[in-house]
């Protein structure tokens, strides 16, 4: 995830800011910069990779100054470069501008603006910033800044400072995170507590919508699009770094796990058009014809990744008709799988650089078949060598144990489904307006599941001392349990098996006895009473149950020994909500045992060996 850091005061700008993006070097990044108001007018200077290669450059040529702000940038919109790195500038280099999040209507401004004359220079949403605060400068900075929140729509923080008022920066929030650090003589801006750790404890947290002035006599809140000022009250940092760079969680994974509200709001993005209701993939290069013929699709990836694939392939067949199958990559490069010119492979990697996953996709494009990846890393392998790319915008994760990017993929996937069901006309408007505006609540619904996980924990303290637990689920339950069960083996070293719950008495429920812990989701309707009478087999045989339901089912919790509720969606987008229970219970499970939740034994991050 990008980093921001911005200080006004006494010292030398350029080192503060360059120290706190160090501070920010652990959330990942590829490309670094940073702009000081010098003697000589507002300078700036940036270099893709590490922030050596900028410290380097920064050495021979210093930027001298007392105010700046500066950008470690996690690319999303262009790929990582000198060009698409931060900050921007208009033309005239009087607006410097630092950004982290997504401008959804970036395109239609930026129409505009090149019908204007302005001159772009990066593929970034953020330049548009730097030339629309030049087009609507009014003589006052701040109330520009007002002036171009209005037009923006998105999620947004920003740091940014002019040439014309030398004395101020501005900071403004809109959904991703940003605070004022508090000093004498002087003030900082960082996306991150770390950023600014090192100068000041003091800060205040910029609500959504809400705006910093910053001067060296001191700090204004206000509301971004009215100017009405705010009072709040200062947070005093109680965290030593390495808490704080945990944003105050006990661990990456679980910080992870709360950053998906937002994660899934950044990966729709500027994907779903508000105005028409429909879905708008420009980074989709072939043709609507082109993409209409394939008649047939593998989804290829490994662990959580091929589990979003799982959730993919009923969504795709379900809107579009078009038979999916979704392979173990480890598997499908080895297996020659039957490819025609109608055939799609769809490719899945959080991290892009997965051997298995990489090497299924060469073998396909060795056989002349088109590779669409979905991935969350700009310019990682996957994503080069892809025909088409798809990127999840979850930010980095850290956390060995996927979590924010497992919920992107598969929102990535329900894009993907809905244009695809654009071009072949297999869906009515009105279908898939019901669906993408569905879609767009997901994110307050995830958050309200993440306000009350007490129930999960105190579940997931009953599990210390069981050694085997089975998940269940029919469809795409099914699917979600499959991930479910992964987390909680790969962190809690809990033996668990996923089920589909018709297939039980098959052979598996001989291994349901007394007390044996079954985790039943029964969130599809039309399957949900064939799922209940597979809860009721494990039932007699002595399980004990945790089910999980759609609210306003009051007749689960008659069933099992007890019953969490998820909210209403339409069924088939209920993954993305039934999946975080599931991960707070993995990660409550591992906590209680007392393991370490982002370094589980004998994993890596990227698989990037056979
Ligand atoms: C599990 C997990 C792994 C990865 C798998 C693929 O929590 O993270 O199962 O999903 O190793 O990795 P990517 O998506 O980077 O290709």
């Amino acid at each position: 995830m990008c980093g921001i850091v911005g200080y006004i005061g006494q010292k030398n700008a350029q080192e503060i800011i360059v120290g706190g993006l160090r501070k920010l070097e652990y959330r990942g990044y590829d490309s670094a910069g940073v702009a000081v108001l010098t003697e000589n007018g507002l300078a700036h200077d940036k270099a893709k990779g590490r922030l050596a290669e900028l410290e380097a450059l920064l050495e021979v040529k210093p930027l001298e100054g007392t105010a700046g702000i500066g950008h470690t940038r996690w690319a999303t919109h262009g790929k990582p470069s000198r060009e698409n790195s931060h900050p921007h500038l208009d033309e005239k280099q009087k607006f410097a501008v630092v950004h982290n999040g997504i401008i959804e209507n970036f395109l239609s401004i930026k129409e505009e603006l090149i019908a204007k004359g302005y001159k772009f220079i990066s593929e970034t949403d953020t330049e548009v910033i730097a030339h629309l605060l030049a087009d609507l400068y009014d003589g006052d900075l701040e109330s520009t800044v007002r002036q171009a929140i209005k037009k923006m729509r998105g999620a947004y923080a920003l740091g940014i400072m002019s040439e014309y008022e030398p004395d101020k920066l501005i900071a403004a929030r809109l959904a991703s995170p940003l605070i004022v650090g508090i000093g004498e003589g002087e003030a900082f801006i960082g996306s991150d507590i770390p950023a600014i750790l090192e100068h000041t404890r003091d800060v205040y947290i910029l609500n959504e919508g809400e705006m910093a002035v910053l001067t060296r006599n001191g700090i204004e809140l206000s509301v971004a699009e009215t100017g009405e000022k705010i009072e709040r009250d200062i947070f005093h940092v109680e965290w030593d770094l390495v808490q704080a760079e945990k944003g105050g969680y006990d661990s990456f994974m679980l910080k992870e796990i709360y950053e998906q509200p937002q994660a899934i709001r950044d990966t729709m993005g500027s994907r779903i058009d508000v105005d028409t209701n429909k879905v708008v993939l420009p980074e989709i290069k072939m043709s609507a014809e082109e993409l209409s013929q394939f008649n047939h699709i593998y989804i290829v990836a490994c662990g959580t990744s091929m589990h979003a694939g799982l959730v993919g392939k009923e969504v795709i067949e379900k809107l579009v008709r078009v038979p999916v199958a979704v392979e173990v990559a480890s598997e499908f490069r080895y297996r020659d799988p039957i490819f025609t010119d109608k055939t799609l492979v769809v490719v899945i990697s959080q991290s892009g650089e997965t051997a298995d996953t990489l090497a299924a996709l060469r073998e396909a494009k060795k056989s002349g078949v088109k590779v669409l990846a979905i991935t969350n890393v700009v310019g990682s392998s996957v994503a080069r060598e892809a025909d088409e790319v798809i990127y999840t915008w979850a930010g980095p994760e850290v956390a060995v144990a996927s979590t924010k990017a497992y919920t992107c993929q598969v929102i990535s996937l329900y894009l993907f489904a809905l244009y695809f069901a654009q071009v072949k006309g297999t869906q009515s408007d009105a279908q898939i307006a019901e669906i993408t505006t569905n879609l767009l609540e997901l994110p307050g619904k995830v958050a309200e599941i993440l306000e009350n996980p007490e129930a999960i924990r105190e579940f997931a303290n009953t599990l210390t001392d069981v050694t085997s637990l089975f998940f269940i689920g029919r469809g795409l339950d099914f699917a979600v349990t499959l991930e479910g069960s992964l987390k909680l083996k790969e962190i809690s070293y809990i033996h668990s098996e996923a089920y589909a719950a018709g297939e039980l008495k098959h052979g598996t429920l001989a291994l349901i006895e007394d007390n044996v812990p079954v985790i039943c989701l029964a969130t599809q309707p039309d399957i949900y009473e064939k799922t209940v009478s597979n809860i009721v087999e494990v039932i007699a045989r002595g399980a004990r149950t945790l089910g999980f339901a759609v609210a306003g089912d009051e007749e689960l919790g008659k069933t099992v020994d007890s019953v969490i509720h998820i909210p209403q969606t339409l069924p088939f987008l209920s993954p993305v909500l039934s999946v975080i229970p599931l991960q707070l219970l993995a990660y409550y499970a591992s906590a209680a045992r007392g393991l370490d939740v982002d370094k589980p034994r004998n994993l890596a991050k990227s698989v990037t060996v056979e």
